[in-house]
This record gives structure tokens, sequence and C-alpha cells, in this order.
């Protein structure tokens, strides 16, 4: 396990440098993160090269305890370089150049930038290749955030069109999958092909829209195999190598980004303006998905909120005890490394406002005193964690070309693809059912319960794999839109829900939105309620099979009133359930709980109270160890009542029956059968 913080020696007086590794040594930091912005250090003009003063900070921390993982520099090309190469700059859809003054203001597929990278880079992993001081590598830095994964440049559009010859081979090809016959659209050769820029409105043909955004994902993981294959040249064994990505984010394809990583990472700032603070299965999707970018592993957290965030206001700070459960948070979901962001905070710039775990005067304050003694607690769990994981009975499919084909076109008002799959990750948090979110792509066999929402496009691979998955016994739950597209983003043509009708036993005869005035209802059948749907509906037909679908709730009005609106299926060893419209969280809760039930999975702690957290990690190679997360995420006292008896893990007491759990607090606790097999 990896403790530390985010520091920039190049930021503060080399003085200063001693008292920050002795404070941080204190903590029981083993790990700093280094240089992801120090370009202009590493090297001031062009070809001058100076890394005495990182080998200078790499020493320092070591000989206090502490291994570094380095960044590469990339994300902040200096003046010089920009000046001296303005080609570089990323343009907007209008073909404005973007300037200088913020970060990440390079193009991905502009050739001279590839060079420097090359240089810096190598610069860098012949250095500290061999170095076992250094633990880890980060490339560049937040690929894609503040708007940056997509360019509209001369060098994106001759990438664009040698990323179109690889896939479709002829421009006929193109015109057919794009449908460019509607307005007059047609290309007769690739230097006709254009990039989805400034036109009359932004609504472009949703083939090309869709393979632009395709595009510029894989522009952004060849860019970073450029400097993964240079440092994989270099590096020693012990030198993983990461980047730290954005959990929800859509603008990259995270699953194809994380191919060539050694391991995932996240950055982690669960106290944001834009997010409610009281929503913590917001940060815990976070960490959820980045286990999933590499099918369900562990990661590492390479920055880790310790103060309030802030460009030019302020979001709130954590209060004390908060720091703590969102790092158990982190820990609880698979991060095998906690890395602060920041050490210190900064007195000047665009982050003067941004909060590490230092205030601007740099002395140790309540934050840093709650981090040590997170750090001392870690030190002692580190044994009872290590080879440990989540493993979930449970996978949520989150498709990032679904996500963009509806980003694209929402199909109904206010609807937003991961809100969506939220809804669907929601229940699982609060019912404290762990789960994996994964690709479309990932092995799902294992599972006992599998959702795939609003799959509207798919593989023909994943179509097979779904129907081989409840064929061999697994529950899978479909919903309104699936199957409704072709890969290439045009409408199916094929009766609904596409190639998973006979699977399903049902027709989707009708469809379409409902409007914020109407009343429209579902009767659910077992339980006699009725729930508010909204947005969609799909009036659904069972096909006369052998075995057909039976409906789990019917519409109560509507043209299509009694026809079914939630159905369920046994198909071969499994059941295929569908449920064709959006259900307030009631009726949604209310239905995956028969789903849930179906399926054989339970939840780690039978009513859970509202505002506690429970997750478990469990012995990643098959042994008997669970350790049993619960955090209390309210300002007030929770019970939770526990079944068997568990040791806590902190305390070494024995528990059984209620627990309390102080506000803002976390117990982690494990099972007493499993302590002869850790220590012995
Ligand atoms: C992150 C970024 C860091 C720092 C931090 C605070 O998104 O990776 O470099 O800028 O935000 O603003």
């Amino acid at each position: 396990m990896y403790f530390g913080a985010c520091y920039y020696p190049e930021q503060w007086p080399e003085e200063r440098w001693e008292t920050d590794a002795r404070l941080m040594q204190q903590a029981r930091f083993n790990a700093v993160r280094m240089a992801e912005f120090a370009w202009t250090r590493l090297e001031p003009s062009e070809g001058q090269y100076d890394l005495s003063w990182l080998d200078r900070a790499i020493d320092l921390m070591d000989r206090y305890g502490i291994r570094t993982i380095l960044g590469t520099p990339t994300a902040g090309p200096p003046k010089w370089l920009m000046d001296l190469h303005p080609d570089i700059y990323q343009q907007d859809i209008y073909g404005r150049r973007k300037g200088f003054g913020a970060r990440r203001h390079y193009c991905f597929n502009n050739s001279t930038f590839h060079t420097y990278t090359k240089r810096i880079v190598t610069q860098m992993a012949e250095r500290y290749g061999s170095d076992s001081r250094v633990i880890g590598w980060q490339i560049d830095n937040e690929f894609g955030m503040i708007d940056t994964a997509r360019c509209y440049c001369d060098s994106c559009l001759n990438a664009f069109k040698a990323w179109l010859q690889q896939k479709y081979g002829t421009i006929d090809a193109v015109n057919e999958a794009w449908g460019t016959i509607f307005s007059s659209q047609t290309f007769r050769s690739w230097d006709e092909v254009h990039l989805p820029a400034y036109a009359v409105h932004q609504h472009h043909n949703p083939g090309l829209a869709l393979d632009f955004r395709r595009f510029s994902s894989d522009s952004v993981c060849a860019y970073q195999k450029l400097q993964i294959d240079i440092i994989r040249a270099n590096a020693i064994k012990s030198q993983p190598i990461t980047h730290n990505e954005m959990g929800k984010y859509n603008h990259i394809d995270f699953y194809e980004l994380s191919k060539e990583l050694d391991l995932s990472s996240l950055d982690i700032y669960p106290n944001m303006k834009s997010e409610p603070k009281d929503r913590p299965s917001y940060a815990a999707e976070q960490h959820d998905m980045t286990r999933g970018f590499k099918g369900g592993r562990n990661y590492w957290v390479l920055e880790h909120q310790s103060g309030a965030p802030g460009a030019l206001t302020m979001a709130p700070t954590p209060v004390p005890g908060e720091i703590r459960r969102w790092t158990y948070q982190s820990v609880a979901r698979g991060a095998d490394a906690i890395v602060y962001f920041r050490w210190r905070t900064l007195p000047y710039s665009i982050e003067e406002l941004w909060h590490g775990i230092l205030q601007h005067h740099g002395d140790p304050g309540r934050k840093y005193e709650e981090v040590k003694r997170i750090g001392q607690e870690l030190e002692k769990l580190a044994p009872l964690l290590t080879g440990t994981t989540v493993k979930p009975k449970v996978a949520l499919i989150r498709s990032y070309d679904n996500d963009w084909a509806f980003e694209l076109q929402p199909h109904m008002q206010g609807y937003e693809y991961i809100k969506h799959i939220e809804a669907y990750y929601a229940y699982f948090y609060e019912r404290g059912i762990p789960v994996d979110i994964l690709s479309p792509e990932a092995d799902f066999t294992k599972y006992s319960l599998l959702i795939t929402p609003n799959l509207m496009m798919a593989k023909e691979s994943t179509v097979t794999a779904l129907h081989r998955y409840v064929a061999n016994g697994g529950c899978w739950v479909a919903d309104f839109r699936t199957g409704a597209k072709e890969w290439n983003n045009q409408m199916t043509q094929k009766r609904l829900p596409g190639p998973y009708r006979e699977l399903l036993g049902i027709d989707v005869e009708d469809y379409g939105v409902i409007e914020a005035h109407e009343e429209i209802g579902i009767h659910d059948l077992s339980t006699g309620a009725t729930y508010r749907s909204s947005q969609w509906y799909e009036s659904i037909e069972l096909l006369p099979l052998g075995s057909p679908a039976q409906p789990m709730a019917v519409y109560t009005s509507g043209y299509y009133k009694d026809t079914p609106a939630v159905t369920r299926r046994a198909f071969q060893k499994g059941h295929a359930f569908y449920i064709g419209t959006v259900l307030e969280k009631q009726g949604l809760y209310a239905i995956l709980d028969q789903i849930v039930d179906e399926a054989g999975v339970t939840s780690l702690i039978p009513n859970l109270p509202a505002g506690v957290e429970a997750v478990a990690r469990v012995d990643a190679d098959g042994g008997g160890r669970e350790v049993l997360f619960l955090i209390n995420h309210t300002a007030v006292e929770a019970v939770v009542s526990l079944s068997d008896s568990w040791s806590d893990a902190l305390s070494d007491q024995q528990l059984k029956g209620p627990l309390v759990l102080n506000p803002q607090d976390v117990k982690v606790l494990h099972q007493p059968k499993t302590i002869p097999m850790l220590f012995g």
C-alpha cells in the first residue's frame, strides 16, 4: 500500500524540502508523486536538460523512506516550445487556435509535438528507468480534461482521414456507413472528408460525429502509447506505468486507454461544487469505474482530495474526519495507493485556492493530523489488505460508444446516459451490494447478474456473449432502446429490440417520449404497487414462443395502457429481463429487488442505514479472507447490525450484533478465522 502526496519541489525553496520530507515521514508517507508539470524546469530551453534538481529531490525523499512516482511533464508544454511551433496548439470548432496560459494546449496528432515528447520522455526514462527509488510512472496528466480530447486542426483532419481509410477501406464504404446521401453530403474522394467543426448548426451526421469521437479517443491512446513504449523499454519491473484517469468523464474511452497501462488510476475530489456533497455514491462510482477500466483490478489514486478545491471560488472544505472517510472509501473499493493532492497549498497562480494538506503557511494543522492518523492506521492494515480486492457478483456495463451516441442524440428530453447508469448504481450502493462497472467487451461470465443500461448499439461479439451468458444461467437486465442502433450509428432496420428479440421474447411494437405533464405509471404485478414512469415508453408485445416472456409490470395509462412495461423470460438456464421505460426511483428499486432475488445476490449488510457505505475486499486468489469496511458518511450516529462475529482491525476488539458508527466514522472488520492465514 502506497501512501503519500503530490509534491512539487520546483515550486518551493530547496531549503524547505527537508522539513517537508520529515513531516511526511512522521505521517507514515512512503510515496510522493512529482514532476508531471515540470517540463520548463527539466528542459529550460530547447535541448538543455536539467534533471539535477529532480535527482536531489528523489534522493532526499528516499532518505526519509519515501519513494517517487514520476509524472512525464507533457501536459504542460513550455512557452518556448509553443512559441517555436505554434502549430502544436489545439484548434476549436471555429478554427481558432487555443493560446497559451492554461495547460493541455497541445494537439495529440501533431508530429512536431511527438518529437519533443519523445525527447523529454527519453531523458527521464533513461535517467530513472533503472532507479529503484522510482516506483512507478504516470504518463502525462488527466488526458482530455478541460475539453482537450478533441481538436479540429489540419493535423487532426489528416489523421482522421487515415483513420477512416484504415477502418473503411474505400470512400464509398464511408458514404454508406454514414448515409451521406442525405442533404447531398456525399464524398467523391478522401480529400472531401471534413471534421464535425462549425457548421450551420452543430448537428452533424451522427455517423461522422460518432466516428470523430472514436478517432479522437484513439488519438489520445496512440499518443500515450508513444510515451509508454519509451518508458517500457527503459523501466525495471518494479515501475508500473499508469495514468491518472477521470472516472465518469466520457471524452476518452478509458477501457482502451487502460489496455496499454499496467494499472489504472483515479483522481478523486468528492467535494466539488458540481457534485452534491451528500451523495457519496458519486465518489464510490468513480472508484468502481476505475477498477473496471482493467476488468476489475485494483488501482491507484494519484490525486486524492485533502482540502477545499477551488480555482476562482472554493468548494466546501473537508470537515474533520472527512478526509479519513473518503480515504477509506478509496481503499475499500480497491485503491492500493493513496496520493493526496496536494502536500502544501500554493500561494500563487491559478491553483492558489486549491487547498492541500498544509495551508499556505506550511505548518502542520488539523488536516495534517488527520492524514497522520490515517497513515498510522493504514500501516497497521496493510498486511490485512495485501492481496485483497473487491469481487462483486453484479456487473454494470458502461459503454463509451453508447454514451457518445446518446450525447449526440439523447432521444428524449433531459436524458443523460451516465445519469441512467448512476440510477442503477445508486440502487446497488444503497443496498450494500458490490458492483463492477465494465466494458461491454469484458468477460462477464462469472457474474450472477448483469445489467446493460441502454445498450443501444453493440458489437456482434457482445450480442453473442449476452446470448451465451443467459443460456449458461446468468440473469441479464436490458432496458429501453436496447438494440435500436447499428454500430455505425444508423437506426437498425430490424424489429426491436433488434438482435435480442428472441432472447428477451418480446417485440417493441411502438415507442415514444413521455412529456413532463403526462401522468404515466406502471403497475407492478407482483406487489400491486404503482410507480411513475417518465421520459420514454416502449409498448411491448410478448412473442408467442414455447416459453414466452412474462409481464412483471404493465402501463397504467397512455394508448399503450395494460401492455407490458417490464418483462422477464426464462431462457435456457438463465433469465432475461427488459425494462421498457424510465422508472422513478421507488419503481426501479422495487423491480430490481425482485431481479436481485432471482439472481441470488445478497447485500453485505441487510437493511443498511441510509448514508452508511458497506464494501468488502476479499482474497484476490480465492482464499477465505474478508475485510468489511463500514463508512458512516453522515453527521449523525448510525447503527449497523452484524449477524456474524467480526474483529475490528483497528482496535482488535471482537464485535457482534449492533455496532454503533459515530458520525463520519469508519470501521474495518475482518472475520476472526482469517487471522492465522494472514499472520501465520
Ligand atoms: C487536477 C489536476 C491537478 C490539479 C488539480 C487541482 O485535475 O490533475 O494537476 O490541477 O486538478 O486543480
